[in-house]
């Protein structure tokens, strides 16, 4: 039925406030996954404070990132975590490029250029977020403000190393708004980004690359999402951060 393998992730963002609370969350989720469930990848992106006792409280079902890096590796910068710490600790996928550290850290594509090229040199995956803000769809600028962060960001990554990548498309007028995009306007985007890394790379590579949606997903729109041909996964928010929630959508029909 899929094209590619289902990718449903979590990204807690600044969320929740103690360990407790985290490792229950996780378990909660972890326990969502069944035999039953589909075959999907599972990811959540937390905190860097609890990712080592989230990590071994799922049993080894699902996999714990980093939601974000620093581009340089060591040295001078305060308050910073490179992608060696993150590796040396077993973390196989971070994020780069979300909507609120383009808005609030301002990372331009540059910055998440390097932060892209510097986790896939540490041998670790990346999930690039990439997304128009309200201005921009109403102008009808939404796959061309893709097309551009999805080339800068990518900037120098090579075809072999694809492999390691994911997109999340995420319209900023849909994050944590409640206004989750109709399944036609996700998939339009996401096939536009398709089509642009069959440009920037091949047919081939296009084919295999997974492409997320996130923004306000919840269980009640993650079917007709996920039924789309280029919607590969979800990228969750709010919604992760309720167990019951995210387990519906980790078994999405
Ligand atoms: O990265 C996921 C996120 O930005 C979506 O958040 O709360 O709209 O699901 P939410």
């Amino acid at each position: 039925l899929h094209a590619r393998k289902p990718f449903i992730s979590g990204n807690w963002k600044l969320n929740p406030q103690t360990k407790d609370e985290a490792l229950a969350l996780a378990k909660g989720i972890a326990s969502s996954i069944t035999e039953n469930s589909p075959d999907v990848d599972v990811a959540l992106f937390v905190p860097y404070v609890f990712i080592e006792s989230t990590m071994s409280s799922v049993d080894g079902k699902l996999s714990v990132g980093a939601c974000q890096v620093c581009p340089q590796l060591k040295g001078a910068y305060t308050g910073a975590i490179s992608t060696s710490m993150l590796k040396s600790i077993g973390v196989e996928w971070a994020l780069a490029g979300h909507s609120e550290r383009r808005e609030i850290y301002g990372e331009t594509d540059d910055y998440i250029n390097a932060q892209c090229l510097k986790i896939i040199d540490e041998g670790m995956s990346v999930m690039l977020c990439i997304g128009e803000s309200l201005a921009e769809f109403e102008q009808d600028l939404a796959g061309s403000v893709c097309a551009v962060q999805l080339k800068k960001g990518l900037k120098g990554i090579n075809r072999e190393d694809l492999d390691r990548v994911a997109i999340a498309y995420e319209p900023v007028w849909a994050i944590g708004t409640g206004k989750v995009a109709t399944p036609e306007i996700a998939q339009n985007v996401h096939a536009k980004c398709r089509a642009i890394i069959a440009d920037m790379y091949d047919q081939e590579a296009a084919d295999a690359i997974r492409i997320l949606y996130g923004g306000s997903v919840t269980p009640e729109s993650v079917d007709d999402l996920m039924s789309m041909p280029d919607i590969d996964g979800a990228l969750v928010g709010g919604a992760s951060l309720d167990a019951s929630k995210f387990g519906r959508i980790i078994n999405f029909k």
